[in-house]
């Protein structure tokens, strides 16, 4: 596998060829983004959490900003008069999710290879928007959807691989829009802490370089699933982790974070059965639907908050709004919890 970055931005990828070849996409980019950066519980007496609700974007989460990016980058290098321009990258589901959905409105072939773990509704909705699926055993994930999709690049030129875990593009999406919006949002103010999961590292890398710029002191604490953390030395395996968020196994660690943070930043190991009770709990107390990675990040952000004082502000990213399924499984967990320590 290639794991070389690749296509540096010091700005977001520009929209004009994309409009003016598709003016469609002019609607999503006016919905894209600006989502609300809210005040969350936080613990008593310690320093407040604010989140940002990526589930307010077109498709439903955080990757609607990236795959938008990544898309209109590759149709400013695409000659359109060499061919069609076909879309291929691998993903735990959001990503394909968003990138599907452009295609479809574009006309543009977009191939997805996703774990096989998915929901039947992501692939029925993936489906019905015409995308190609190629699935992966989840026991290999991430790094199977990954290699899949690099082998699919090598075998058939025709698609062009987006690579959202290498591609640059992805890191100054986070940077020059949904960090710029946090720094607006908090009017003057500066964060001070900053929580992510680690996915791609996009979020985090990106942001993280938006927030320093009004503190370099900004503290960093990534999420990462305790069934496979960011450079765990095990292999890749099958147990439930919360969704979005991932360790490659075998010691390899994400190069956004490997190659481009100033330093490795500190991890927080979320279960999977944490993050799904989290979810609930969060939904109990706030009418606000958000999903694992989200509930994962606020658990995170209040870990941090907690060596904080009063007057200072966490800053985290709630990816999606999760599925009320995962909800559901959540309160029954929480009951059983609440009974066994009874
Ligand atoms: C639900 C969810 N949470 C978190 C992330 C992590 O974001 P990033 O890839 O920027 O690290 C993703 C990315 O796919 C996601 O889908």
């Amino acid at each position: 596998m290639n794991f070389e970055l690749f296509n540096p931005q010091d700005n977001l990828p520009n929209t004009e060829k994309a409009f003016s070849l598709f003016p469609q996409l002019e609607e999503v980019y006016a919905s894209l983004g600006n989502t609300p950066l809210i005040s969350v519980p936080s613990p008593e007496g310690k320093a407040s959490i604010f989140a940002k609700l990526e589930s307010e974007n077109p498709f439903g989460s955080v990757k609607d900003r990236v795959a938008f990016g990544l898309f209109c980058d590759a149709i400013n290098k695409h000659d359109f008069s060499q061919g069609e321009l076909k879309l291929l990258d691998a993903s735990g589901g959001n990503m394909a999710k968003a990138l599907a959905h452009l295609g479809y409105m574009c006309g543009i072939p977009v191939h997805a290879v996703i774990p096989d773990a998915v929901s039947e509704k992501l692939v029925e909705e993936l489906k019905s928007v015409n995308a190609v699926i190629t699935t992966v055993d989840y026991n290999f994930f991430l790094l199977g959807v990954l290699a899949r999709g690099q082998e699919i690049a090598h075998d058939d030129s025709s698609w062009t691989l987006l690579s959202q875990q290498l591609n640059l593009v992805n890191v100054a999406v986070h940077q020059y829009q949904t960090g710029a919006e946090i720094r607006r949002q908090l009017n003057g103010a500066h964060a001070d802490g900053w929580v992510a999961a680690v996915g791609t590292g996009g979020t985090l890398a990106g942001v993280s370089a938006a927030l320093r710029q009004d503190n370099p002191q900004l503290k960093i604490l990534a999420s990462t699933p305790k069934e496979l953390p960011y450079g765990s030395l095990a292999a890749p395996n099958g147990k439930k982790k919360f969704a979005g968020a991932g360790g490659f196994g075998w010691g390899l660690r994400q190069p956004f974070i490997n190659k481009f943070m100033p330093e490795e930043p500190s991890f927080n190991q979320v279960s999977y059965e944490e993050a799904i009770i989290a979810m609930y709990e969060f939904f109990q107390l706030t009418g606000i639907k958000i999903g694992p990675s989200a509930a994962a990040n606020w658990k995170t952000a209040w870990k941090l908050a907690e060596t904080m004082t009063p007057d200072q502000k966490v800053v985290t990213l709630f990816a999606d709004a999760g599925t009320d399924d995962e909800r559901e499984q959540g309160r029954e967990w929480f009951n059983q919890l609440k009974t066994s320590n009874t």
